[in-house]
C-alpha cells in the first residue's frame, strides 16, 4: 500500500470527455445554488457581453480561447463580434468536440503544443481570454509565458478564475498555494477586476472566483 503521505498524483485526464453533455458539466461543473444549466445559460452571454463591450473586436481580429473546452465562449464571441478565434485545448477530447459545437469557419483548435509551434513562427493574437483554465493548470506559470508569448504588444488578457487553485488529482481537486493573479502581475498590468455572476445565486462560487482584465507587459 502506498505510503499516505504519497503527494497527489496529477489527473489531466478527467478533461477527456465522452460526449458533449459530459464535457459540459466538467466545463461548468454543478455547484451549491445552481447548475451546469443554468450557468451555461446565465454566464456565457454575460462573460461575451464583457468581451465584445470592451473590445473593438471585428472581422479582421484574432482572438485566443486559452483552454477552450468545447468553445462554449468562442462560439457565441464569432456570432457577436465576427472575430477569428484560435482555442487551445490540451485535451484532445474537448480538440474533437470544439469544432462541432462551434461550428463555424471563423473558428480553429490547437493543442499547446501546436500552439507553442506557432508562437515560435510569430503568430500575434490580439486579445486573449482563458475561462475557468488556469486555476486547473499544473505548471500555471508555463501556460501564462505561452499566453504572454502569444499577445501582442499591450494587447489585452480577461480572466474568469477560480481564487482557490482546483488542480485535478487522484485525490480530487487540490489547492497547490499558487496564487494565478500574483503570478499573472509579473507579466501583465492589472486592469480591472470584479466579482462574479450576476444573476446567479451561488455565494460559494461568486466569494471564490474573480473576473479579471489585464494588459501585457
Ligand atoms: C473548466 S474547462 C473551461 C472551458 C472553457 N474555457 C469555458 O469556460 O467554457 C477547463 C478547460 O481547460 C483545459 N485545460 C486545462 N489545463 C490546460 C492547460 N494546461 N492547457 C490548455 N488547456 C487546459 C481543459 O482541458 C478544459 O477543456
Amino acid at each position: 500500500m502506498p505510503p499516505h503521505t504519497a503527494n497527489p498524483v496529477y489527473t489531466p485526464g478527467i478533461f477527456e470527455s465522452p460526449d458533449m453533455g459530459a464535457a459540459m458539466a466538467i466545463i461548468l461543473t454543478p455547484e451549491p445554488g445552481t447548475s451546469t444549466e443554468e450557468r451555461w445559460r446565465i454566464e456565457t452571454p454575460y462573460l461575451a457581453g464583457e468581451m465584445a463591450g470592451r473590445l473593438d473586436l471585428n472581422a479582421n481580429s484574432l482572438v485566443l480561447d486559452y483552454g477552450c473546452g468545447i468553445g462554449r465562449l468562442s462560439k457565441v464571441l464569432i456570432e457577436a463580434t465576427g472575430c477569428f478565434v484560435i482555442g487551445v485545448d490540451m485535451a484532445q477530447r474537448m480538440r474533437e468536440l470544439a469544432p462541432v459545437y462551434v461550428a463555424s469557419p471563423r473558428f480553429m483548435v490547437v493543442s499547446p503544443e501546436g500552439f507553442d509551434a506557432l508562437i515560435d513562427r510569430g503568430i500575434k493574437v490580439d486579445f486573449g481570454f482563458a475561462s475557468w483554465v488556469l486555476q486547473h493548470c499544473l505548471e500555471v506559470e508555463r501556460d501564462i509565458e505561452r499566453i504572454h508569448a502569444a499577445l501582442g504588444p499591450m494587447a489585452r488578457f480577461f480572466m474568469v478564475n477560480n481564487l482557490l487553485r482546483a488542480v485535478p488529482t487522484d485525490r480530487g481537486w487540490v489547492h497547490d498555494g499558487k496564487s494565478v493573479e500574483a503570478l499573472l502581475a509579473a507579466r501583465f498590468d492589472a486592469l480591472d477586476r470584479y466579482p462574479f455572476p450576476p444573476g446567479i445565486s451561488a455565494p460559494e462560487l461568486t466569494a471564490n472566483s474573480a473576473l479579471s482584465w489585464w494588459r501585457r507587459k
